[in-house]
């Protein structure tokens, strides 16, 4: 069968990789893709240049023409869009939520309002659209505190103030001088949550749930989380925090009454949901955002270590019977780093020819994002370049091998962490790994 896959960063080729592992796939479509999927490094595939992630008819004819069995939907933007509620009215299979579900990430109001009626855990919040009732409740509240753009700002809609000042800032930026235009035309104002964050990504198919492997992300651009918030600079997978203990908990409090109060509400939820939660000292889990996707970088050791036919987990997924499958997993750590292009998180720099590539191997795989070929040179494209992802037998086994890899690209400006892995390494003692 034909696939495709929409989207052109790291996940998308992640996933067009694993798709094109299975049996029953002879051709992954990635539209637009990136340099990586052009050269075929997903196997049988190839890439669909021009074409917009959210020039939703254009996607669908390609989808009808190119007589595409399944299309699995990577960014949220499309999902945001309605290309589910397209596809699906032309009759066409695709796996991601409908625009309605995908609220759950393109409003935060939506999502907050949904989580305090379900009582799904997460920090208190109020919403506004006037500045100066957010100005007093950030007076009120004292910080440090959390303004929060209510639509999709492309990771840029945080700001976790650390003072008032910084929070009164963010909400005239956002509501006063309408820096974020539609998606900072409302703000949610939350409490701060301490403690150490975690991804947690199911597949649902409106009522089941499959829970994918744990991971964690690494969001600041440099070493020792500092410096400023980017996509994320690498991510590792399973993440030691989410013992079994907090991985029950997290399925009963967080991820099961999602899927449930949707569907009470009247929302069928089908696609990828990720949970992005803190959790706290005592190991209580908090939701601190939902995503109506996979997570960038988390999807590429996710899909690293997926051993099961993510074919069949999607069809299952799309029928309804997601309780009859189970996912396995390769029992190693899988351990991706980032490699960004100067000038990354702000305006990066495109054009830096990419050398020295290491090839693909049975545990280490560079799956590429900002990246394009220009005449049959590869060369940089966008912020997050290339996320070189490796397995090993620890998370110390699977970050060597991740960062000997690294060590041979070259391209000019490049910017990574040299500490992708330090929680899971530094927790002591080693919690049980579980998926
Ligand atoms: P979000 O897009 O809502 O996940 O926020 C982006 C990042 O901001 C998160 O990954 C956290 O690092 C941080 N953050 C968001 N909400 C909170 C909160 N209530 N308390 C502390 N940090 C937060
Ligand atoms: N890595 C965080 C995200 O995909 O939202």
């Amino acid at each position: 069968m034909k696939i495709l896959v929409i989207g052109s960063g790291g996940r998308e080729h992640a996933l067009a990789w694993r798709l094109a592992r299975s049996p029953r796939v002879t051709t992954v479509l990635v539209a637009p893709g990136n340099g990586g999927t052009a050269r075929g490094t997903t196997g049988p595939s190839a890439r669909i240049r021009n074409v917009s992630t959210t020039d939703i008819d254009a996607l669908a004819e390609l989808a009808t023409t190119m007589g595409v069995a399944l299309t699995v939907v990577g960014p949220e933007a499309p999902l945001a869009a309605g290309i589910v509620d397209v596809f699906r009215s032309r009759g066409l299979r695709i796996f991601g939520p409908t625009q309605a579900a995908a609220q759950l990430e393109s409003s935060k109001d939506f999502a907050k309002r949904f989580m305090k009626r379900h009582g799904i855990p997460t920090a208190e919040s109020e919403t506004f659209s006037d500045a100066a009732a957010a100005h007093d409740y950030v007076n009120r509240r004292g910080a440090p505190i959390v303004v929060k753009a209510d639509g999709l700002a492309a990771g840029k809609g945080v700001m976790v103030a650390q003072t008032s000042a910084e929070a009164h800032a963010a909400i005239d930026a956002m509501l006063v001088d309408n820096r974020m235009g539609d998606a900072g035309a409302r703000v949610v104002i939350e409490d701060f949550l301490d403690g150490e964050e975690a991804s947690f990504i199911v597949m649902s198919d409106g009522q089941h749930v499959l829970a994918l492997a744990s991971s964690q992300d690494h969001k600041r651009l440099r070493d020792g989380d500092a410096g400023p918030n980017t996509g994320g600079m690498g991510a590792y997978s399973p993440a030691p925090i989410v013992t079994p203990t907090i991985h029950a908990r997290v399925l009963r409090e967080i991820i099961l009454p999602t899927v449930q109060g949707m569907a009470a509400d009247g929302i069928q939820y089908t696609g990828f949901l990720y949970a992005g939660l803190m959790i706290d000292a005592k190991g209580s889990p908090s939701t601190l955002e939902f995503n109506c996707r996979m997570g960038d970088p988390e999807t590429q050791p996710i899909m690293l270590r997926l051993k099961s036919d993510l074919v069949d987990l999607i069809e299952h997924a799309l029928d309804g019977t997601l309780d009859e499958v189970e996912a396995e997993w390769d029992r190693r750590t899988a351990l991706g780093v980032v490699l960004a292009a100067a000038g990354y998180p702000d305006v990066p720099r495109r054009g830096d020819p990419v050398m020295a590539l290491p090839n693909d191997t049975e545990d280490c795989v560079v799956f590429h994002a900002g990246t394009q070929l220009v005449d049959g040179q590869l060369v940089t494209s966008g912020g997050r370049v290339l996320t070189v992802t490796a397995l090993g037998d620890s998370v110390r086994a699977a970050q060597r091998r991740a960062y000997d890899a690294v060590a041979q690209v070259r391209f000019a400006g490049q910017q990574y962490r040299t500490d992708i892995g330090h929680r899971a390494m530094n927790r002591r003692p080693p919690a049980t790994p579980r998926d």
